[in-house]
């Protein structure tokens, strides 16, 4: 048996937003991100993301693993009030009572205003939708992907890292209310800017440059989309008396968002 016990998955419906791409599915590396090890538990997969031939390819992916449970892929814009609000209209009534709700943002560097929408008011309704359930059901997991830029600002990133001060801001604060309940919040902050996450993350935050994108990870290992999607999982299926409340995660060569050793340089 694995040291890494996973059995408490199996059977268990798991939402996932920004499922088509990054640490929500398949990063660019071609590393089996957090859908497929939620598969590879044995979970129900509830996937959303807004491009739909991008999430069919995540939900093949997961109909593929052996093991897996059922998998519905819901085309929704997360910052869109109304798309939230008629989730259910989407879902199988079997999957509708979700137990973790994985909540992976985006960012749009150029729109201050979308960047505010779709990772703080985004992340905010989509929480909402869901905890009213699992109060009524007295169980479930609220999973917030975080940043290091929610915990250190730093230079060029005032609105990114403002974001992702409100989503920790916000996470503790859930995690506060819901204390005399058995739902459990988790912050998950993943490294940033020095080393980043390889996923499509670093060619959006440079506008489509790839060169500029790739140049980040230059004389650094960085984390892969699989590194984090491990910590997700982890995390959903510790015992349920254990709340990992935040998970710091940085390379081996990096010590704060703006400290990180480069071979070579
Ligand atoms: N990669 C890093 O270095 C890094 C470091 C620290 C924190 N993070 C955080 O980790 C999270 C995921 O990053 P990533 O690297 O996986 O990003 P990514 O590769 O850009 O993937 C983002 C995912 O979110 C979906 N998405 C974007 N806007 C959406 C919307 N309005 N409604 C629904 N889905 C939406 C995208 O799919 P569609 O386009 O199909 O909607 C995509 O599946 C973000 O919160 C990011 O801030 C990443």
């Amino acid at each position: 048996m694995s040291v890494f016990n996973t059995s408490r998955l199996l059977g268990k419906t798991i939402l996932i937003t920004g499922a088509s791409g990054g640490i929500g599915a398949v990063s660019r590396a071609g590393y089996a991100a957090t859908a497929l090890l939620f598969a590879k538990a044995g979970s129900n997969l509830i996937l959303l993301a807004r491009r739909a031939e991008a999430l069919q390819k995540v939900v093949n992916a997961v109909k593929a693993v052996q093991g897996s449970g059922r998998v519905a892929g819901v085309q929704l814009d997360v910052s869109d009030k109304a798309q939230v609000a008629s989730l259910w209209d989407k879902v199988p009534q079997d999957l509708r009572n979700v137990d973790v709700l994985g909540t992976v943002g985006d960012i749009k560097p150029e729109d201050y205003e979308s960047m505010f929408t779709t990772n703080v008011f985004g992340l905010i309704a989509m929480t909402q939708l869901l905890i009213k359930d699992f109060k009524e059901r007295k169980s479930g997991h609220v999973i917030n992907i975080g940043s290091v830029a929610g915990r250190e600002p730093y230079v060029g990133a005032s609105i990114y890292c403002a974001t992702k001060h409100a989503v920790r801001a916000f996470s503790g604060s859930l995690m506060r209310e819901v204390v005399d309940t058995p739902i459990r919040v988790t912050e998950i902050q993943p490294d940033l800017p020095e080393g980043m996450v390889e996923t499509g993350f670093s060619v959006v935050r440079f506008r489509g440059d790839k060169s500029a994108a790739d140049k980040v990870y230059e004389g650094l290992q960085p984390l892969v989309a699989e590194d984090i999607a491990e910590e997700i999982v982890w995390a959903a299926s510790r015992p349920p008396h254990v709340n990992l409340a935040e998970v710091y995660v940085l390379p081996v060569n990096q010590a704060s968002p703006t400290i990180a050793y480069r071979s070579g340089k």
